[in-house]
């Protein structure tokens, strides 16, 4: 089964280390976030409409199956661009809901448990189901490096964590639709 998966990285860096998480997880594709403007409902009022990096956003959130997050921890929380593509795509009609997501992290301190947490807590907000493990905390800068200069995770054993997480993600992607398919 091929499920059309959505990976964003809470990090805008060229040589992040959570971008290099995605990377690692071959089969979903990255939507980049970058050109998102900050979030102003008056963008919306003004031409009737979303502005257009924001309409194709929340297209191809509405698109796919299911969705990895990979997110920094910014002062013991989620990223500030992350937050503010979450909020984008959660403007009337909701373009989140129903769908299985799966995150990972790289950062300093613990490797970002705290960051996941907040996630999930939006996420609450949003209809997203989470993966619950395996959990996958990456430390970016712990030694020996996990990441090469470019961001590349070239650490086996994280990379094997990853390949696992993104089992989990779609074999509970799948059971999801199942579950939706049989009640309708
Ligand atoms: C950080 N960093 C960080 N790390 C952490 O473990 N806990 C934290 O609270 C913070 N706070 C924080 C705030 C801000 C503004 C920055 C810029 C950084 C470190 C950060 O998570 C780490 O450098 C990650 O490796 C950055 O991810 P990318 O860009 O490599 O994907």
């Amino acid at each position: 089964t091929v499920l059309r998966g959505a990976a964003i990285s809470g990090s805008l860096r060229r040589a992040s280390a959570n971008t290099g998480l995605i990377r690692a997880g071959l089969q979903i594709d990255h939507v980049d976030i970058s050109d998102l403007p900050l979030l102003n409902t008056d963008l919306e009022a003004a031409a009737g409409a979303f502005p257009l990096a924001v309409e194709a956003f929340r297209d191809k959130v509405r698109g796919a199956d299911c969705f990895l997050f990979a997110s920094p921890e910014y002062n013991y929380s989620i990223s500030g661009p992350l937050k503010n593509a979450l909020d984008w795509a959660s403007r009337p009609p909701n373009r989140w809901g129903d769908r299985a997501a799966a995150i990972l992290s790289a950062s300093g301190g613990s490797g970002g448990d705290r960051s996941q947490y907040h996630i999930r807590h939006v996420g609450v907000a949003l209809g997203i189901h989470f993966v619950i493990k395996p959990e996958v905390f990456t430390k970016a800068h712990q030694l020996p490096r996990k990441f090469d200069d470019d961001g590349n995770l070239v650490d086996p054993e994280t990379r094997e964590q990853v390949r696992k997480l993104l089992l989990a993600l779609q074999a509970f992607a799948l059971k999801l639709q199942g579950k939706s398919a049989d009640s309708e």
